[in-house]
């Protein structure tokens, strides 16, 4: 049995390299042409389901696998036509870049090579885009999801001290309370849950018919709670609600976590990297004036998944919420063990992939103008289909437009059931892929244009589909 895993015929590994690159190309290059999505056959499933392998196969065969029973049945984000929940689309220089990552194979939880020298450039990019202090650290995390969790810990380390890291909760002798509005991600309810202060000690806020938090009403809570010797400890502002896309007022938010002391977390997953496009960077002015910011280059960055992130402003508090000192991770003074920044200093993870040169890649290669404007136009092709949506009497809105979010329905007498059916038959023909939610107890289509790729006719084939597809539901005609 061979101990080596490398090819034994390296000439030959590159021709089906070069194959398996070029298949990717074409499959990027002829997106348009192929259905958004295709529900798996029962025989591709059953085909995932064999024992383990023992003897070695072909690369060449098991590349033919993934092309006829992966690729044509993956989750549809990359094509233009996806405008489901808030996903982006991805890019051939991130793909390359991610092959790059993994050929290199580094691990970037700590040690001294140039792989943690590009995510401190991106980290260094970021800051400045965000207009933090040079102090500020940042890091990758998989996605928005664990950089509110890493933020939600390093609040509550400023509010209880190191001493909580060691004897928990129980130990700080208070209850631990935070406030985001009504319309927050259901992530950072779960990020308190996991940090063991319990997703019912978040306050959700009522919001105002912009869907923004509601300030007056945030103090009155903060004030209840701090009556009723509770520790308020973070305000989580919203830069782009995960439904309609709102933003909270950031700078009122920035004001009253000064004055009553309160870590202002920012979660930015959706909307932060509006900063990139100079016509929405003034929407999120005092996001500057956050302790931390989570947000996602994988959404609006256009980055391959993951690529989540996470900016805090002071440093040292943030090394002080994870450092340890374990014996095996002892740092030189010289040499591969030497480095000041040891990024499993500042969240979970030990070992660590190198997401950081996705974007790096990116952010060399468009540069941050070329984001800024898709950036930019995905929010014109939102405002595009609400003055669609506004003209057509069949159809209603059901939102205001902030950003690259529209919120509408097909108007019926059973709206529910039509609605959720129109979206079903749309995912089902493959062309455009919207997602339902539900907002002030209404069912609404939901359309997040997020992927660079969308285009004009992407967002009128939604229009056409659904109008087509409440016709066909309707006993009208076919779909
Ligand atoms: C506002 C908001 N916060 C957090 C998240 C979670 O981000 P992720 O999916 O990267 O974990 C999302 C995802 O859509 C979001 O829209």
């Amino acid at each position: 049995m061979r101990s080596n895993l490398d090819p034994d015929d390296w000439s030959a590994m590159r021709v089906q390299g070069r194959r398996m690159l070029d298949d990717m190309f074409d499959h990027l290059q002829g997106l348009r042409g192929e259905p958004l999505w295709r529900a798996p056959p029962a025989a591709v499933r059953q085909g995932f389901r064999e024992p383990l392998p023992q003897a070695p196969a072909d690369l060449a065969q098991v590349h033919q696998l993934f092309m006829e029973t992966i690729r044509p049945y993956s989750s549809g984000n990359a094509h233009p036509g996806f405008m489901g929940w808030v996903q982006g689309g991805g890019t051939v220089v991130g793909m390359l870049a991610e092959m790059l990552a993994a050929g290199l194979n580094a691990n970037l939880g700590g040690r001294d090579h140039a792989p943690l020298e590009v995510e401190q450039q991106v980290v260094a990019w970021t800051r400045e885009l965000l207009g933090f202090p040079n102090g500020a650290t940042g890091l990758f995390l998989t996605g928005a999801s664990q950089a509110n969790f890493v933020a939600t810990l390093v609040a509550r380390t400023r509010a209880l001290g190191t001493y909580v890291r060691s004897h928990g909760l129980a130990g700080g002798g208070t209850t631990l309370t935070a406030y985001a509005s009504q319309a927050v991600h259901g992530c950072v309810g779960r990020a308190l849950d996991m940090a063991g202060i319990g997703g019912n000690q978040l306050r959700r806020i009522p919001v105002d018919s912009g869907h923004r938090i509601q300030v007056p009403a945030l103090r009155a809570a903060i004030d209840a709670d701090r009556a009723a010797g509770n520790s308020p400890f973070m305000i989580v502002g919203t830069a782009g609600t995960v439904d309609v896309g709102a933003i909270d007022d950031l700078m009122a938010l920035a004001d009253l976590a000064q004055e009553t002391g309160i870590h202002f977390h920012v979660d930015g997953a959706l909307g932060a990297l509006a900063v990139l496009a100079p016509s929405l960077a003034p929407r999120l002015a005092g996001i500057e004036r956050a302790d931390s910011i989570a947000l996602d280059w994988h959404k609006w960055g256009q980055a391959p998944y993951d690529a989540g992130f996470l900016l805090v402003r002071d440093g040292e508090l943030h090394r002080r919420a994870f450092v340890d000192d374990a014996q095996y991770l002892r740092r030189a003074k010289q040499g591969l063990a030497a480095g000041e920044w040891w990024p499993c200093d500042y969240g979970p993870d030990l070992s660590r992939s190198f997401r950081a040169l996705k974007v790096w890649f990116s952010l060399k290669t468009y540069g941050a103008a070329a984001l800024g404007a898709v950036i930019e136009h995905t929010c014109a092709l939102a405002r595009d289909l609400a003055a669609q949506v506004a003209a057509e009497p069949r159809l209603e809105l059901l939102a205001p437009v902030s950003l690259n979010i529209v919120c509408f329905r097909h108007r019926a007498a059973d709206p529910e059931r039509l609605n959720s059916d129109i979206v079903e038959i749309l995912h089902r023909g493959g062309g455009v892929a919207p997602s339902l939610t539900r907002l002030d107890g209404r069912v609404a289509i939901r359309a997040a244009i997020v992927n660079h790729r969308t285009e004009s006719r992407d967002i009128e084939a939604l229009v056409a589909g659904v109008l087509a597809a409440g016709r066909h539901l309707e006993g009208e005609r076919p779909a």
